[in-house]
């Protein structure tokens, strides 16, 4: 794949998405899966933020260390994003939490936006964009061109599953956003739903389906 596009290799990752996918998973431990698959994913986006120097004062003496240098910000795409958020906040708690909601019109699959209480000035330099599913692309090159015009120096977005239509409508809308994911799939079927997948990732983690 182009060179930001990043597939997960990961064998936990790889491991827990099979699961995933497994139409028999109920909903508690379907929401388990998101939550740790995205903390993995997360980890791995991670590698290359930016750190400060600093010193910390050991019970010994004085040791050179670093801190996080950007302020970073979790977007979930409501609502399926929203699982992938709890577990990435535990390991960044000084993240901030801004979520976007987006649908996409089930007849012209184009992207809806209903929620944004982004203030007017940026208070994040890094976001990382939070939706399990990219299918035709429409919702995460919206939410990334909100997050632009925002004015956020460094968006990354983390997926679970795309289908190729989608990363080529995100890469030609946005070529300077990195994408993780855990797994491209084959296709997307008439109704714009990613095959393999796994079913509707909203309905399956709050089983309204
Ligand atoms: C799903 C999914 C993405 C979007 C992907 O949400 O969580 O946000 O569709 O499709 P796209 O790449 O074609 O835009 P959905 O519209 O079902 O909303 P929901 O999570 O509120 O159910």
């Amino acid at each position: 794949m182009a060179g930001n596009i990043h597939i997960s290799e990961h064998p936990l990752i790889q491991h827990k998405l099979t699961i995933l996918r497994d139409a028999a998973t109920e909903h508690k431990k379907f929401r388990e899966l998101i939550r740790e698959i995205s903390m993995l994913l997360a980890y791995e986006a991670m590698t290359d933020l930016e750190l400060a120097q600093t010193t910390v004062q050991t019970p010994l003496e004085k040791a050179p260390g670093f801190e996080l240098q950007a302020e970073i910000g979790l977007v979930p795409i409501l609502r399926a994003g929203l699982g992938m958020v709890d577990g990435i906040h535990e390991m960044i708690p000084g993240a901030q939490v801004w979520h976007l909601g987006i649908y996409r019109d089930e007849e012209t699959l184009r992207p809806v936006s209903y929620y944004n209480k982004l203030p007017v000035e940026p208070t994040v330099q890094v976001c990382l964009v939070l939706d399990p599913m990219l299918a035709t692309g429409g919702s995460a090159t919206a939410a990334i061109q909100v997050l632009k015009e925002w004015g956020v120096r460094r968006i990354k977005y983390v997926g679970l599953i795309a289908a190729p239509e989608g990363i080529n409508v995100v890469v030609n809308d946005h070529p300077d956003i990195p994408l993780h994911l855990a797994a491209v799939d084959d296709h997307l079927n008439d109704n714009g739903f990613i095959v393999p997948g796994l079913g509707d990732a909203g309905d399956r983690q709050f089983g309204t389906a």
